[in-house]
């Protein structure tokens, strides 16, 4: 079961996005029907996780077909500039442009609307067939964390990371989830832990620096990510404090897992530090809920993401199968072509 839509449209052919900035005390739905709100929905964070932006950029095309032909190239320059790590931002909107350029004016909007659903189709089937992989490395009463949110929400339905823990429980092998809370924008507090509640999955929530002590303490099999982009050597660009989770799984022995569709792979990549890393307002960090935290003019730092090298990866799930190292040839045998 999974209850969550971020991604909806309605009878209008109007884009209605779940607004995630407001979860977990508020379910407020945008309407959204022109490609400039929608991209600024994708920046402002009302819509977020790497295939959950494919999708809603996808919807952002089509809809501009509809209802404003003329601005189509425009759409796909604004659209791009929304957010620049995620890699299924720009793998969707290239599908897209690829059918466009070969598609009559007269069945543009009809075609490019079928090619966003069917992106949204997809998606939740493949997280679906990745959460059976990654299941099948869990153990029997397995403690597992995750970090950010990589569930329902963060992708067409069903989740990533949050899909392998889904299917490992539908299976009976999950005793204890942990959310890692997420700082700044708190996805694993307000997203994940909310997501696993709703389908009565145990889960408790550790601040970020509580996980050496929960890791030291031998409570944790696997760490299980998403992810934002790998590169052809696997590494992998996903949320801020992802790289610090890996390092530290890896000095006591817990599992390491990363569960992305085929859309998340960059294969025209080699190296982690070739992937476009998005740096965020300082306020983000200085302030919480609105509400100044730091002394006035203090300065931050906030990269969203980090980037975690494939020596410190057990594992990397796709829909295709089960990744194991060495990356660099694993990966190309997969995903190749
Ligand atoms: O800044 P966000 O919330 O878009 O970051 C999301 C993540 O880093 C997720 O872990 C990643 O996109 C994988 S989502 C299936």
């Amino acid at each position: 079961m999974h209850s969550v839509h971020a991604i909806a449209l309605n009878h209008h052919n109007q884009l209605v996005l779940l607004d995630q900035r407001k979860l977990p005390h508020q379910a407020d739905y945008l309407i959204l029907d022109d490609y400039h709100t929608i991209a600024r929905a994708i920046t402002d964070m009302v819509v977020r996780g790497a295939p959950a932006i494919g999708i809603t950029a996808a919807y952002g095309i089509a809809i501009c077909a509809a209802r404003q032909p003329n601005e189509l190239n425009n759409a796909f320059t604004v659209l791009a500039e929304s957010r620049p790590t995620a890699v299924n931002l720009f793998w969707a909107l290239k599908r897209m442009q690829n059918l466009a350029d070969k598609t009559p004016a007269a069945q543009l909007a009809q075609t490019l609307m079928a090619e966003a659903k069917a992106i949204h189709a997809e998606d939740i089937q493949f997280n679906k067939a990745m959460g059976d992989f990654g299941a099948s490395l869990i153990t029997a009463d397995s403690t597992v964390y995750t970090h950010c949110n990589a569930g329902a929400l963060a992708t067409g339905g069903y989740g990533t990371a949050l899909g392998v823990i889904r299917s490992a429980f539908a299976q009976g092998k999950i005793k204890q989830a942990y959310a890692g809370e997420t700082r700044p924008w708190l996805q694993g507090a307000r997203l994940t832990a909310w997501e696993l509640m709703q389908e009565n999955i145990p889960v408790k929530l550790s601040c970020e620096g509580a996980s050496g002590q929960l890791f030291r303490k031998g409570e944790v099999n696997w760490v299980i990510v998403g992810a934002d982009r790998i590169t052809a050597q696997g590494h992998v660009a996903n949320k801020i404090g992802t790289y610090n989770l890996a390092v530290l799984a890896r000095h006591h022995g817990v599992k390491f897992m990363v569960a992305a569709p085929s859309s998340t792979f960059d294969l025209s990549l080699q190296h982690g530090d070739e992937i476009p890393i998005e740096d965020r307002p300082m306020h983000e960090v200085t302030s919480l809920n609105g509400q100044q935290i730091a002394p006035q003019g203090c300065e931050a730092i906030n990269p969203s993401f980090d980037v975690t090298p494939p020596e410190l990866i057990d594992a990397i799930v796709c829909e295709k199968g089960i990744i194991l190292p060495p990356f660099k040839q694993n990966i190309l045998a997969l995903l190749g072509d």
